[in-house]
């Protein structure tokens, strides 16, 4: 298996109703082709991470590379695996908070980033994820 993640631009006209649909249709394919991860979304960027076997990594992350919901996609890590850290997530949502501003206004929950993820050693993920708050576009 691999594990690969990523960092996209998201087009400003996506709003409440698109992130719905992209977290639902994301739950229903990605339980048939044992695709797990995480999505974070601060209003400006996406972070998402996938897991699951190489081929079906690959078809997927091929399909949300042309998704016109975002751009400036970028593979930020890829590496083989031999276990999930996501096991329970066929794709979660977490709304993070990093320029108040910069939300769209139908974000009313603010999450720490990290808080109830599954257990994370210590890695460049653990770093990646939990710095994405600071991160600004
Ligand atoms: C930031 C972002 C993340 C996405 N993540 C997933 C995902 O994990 N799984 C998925 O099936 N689709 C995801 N999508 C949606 C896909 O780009 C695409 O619209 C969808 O898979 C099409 O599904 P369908 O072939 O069943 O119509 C994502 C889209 C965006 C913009």
């Amino acid at each position: 298996m691999i594990r690969l993640g990523y960092v996209s631009v998201a087009n400003p006209m996506v709003t409440a109703m698109e992130m719905k649909s992209i977290i639902a249709v994301s739950a229903e394919n990605n339980k048939a082709c044992e695709v797990t991860g995480v999505l974070l979304y601060n209003g400006i960027t996406f972070l998402q991470v996938l897991e699951g076997k190489k081929e079906n990594v690959k078809s997927l992350y091929q399909k949300i590379a042309i998704d016109e919901r975002h751009s400036a996609i970028t593979t930020i890590f890829r590496e083989d695996i031999e276990a999930r850290i996501f096991s329970e997530w066929s794709m979660k949502l977490k709304i993070v908070a990093s320029s108040a501003e910069a939300l769209p206004d139908w974000i009313e929950e603010i999450e720490d980033v990290v808080a109830e993820f599954p257990p994370i050693p210590p890695s460049n993920l653990k770093s990646v994820l939990t710095s994405y708050d600071t991160v600004r576009a």
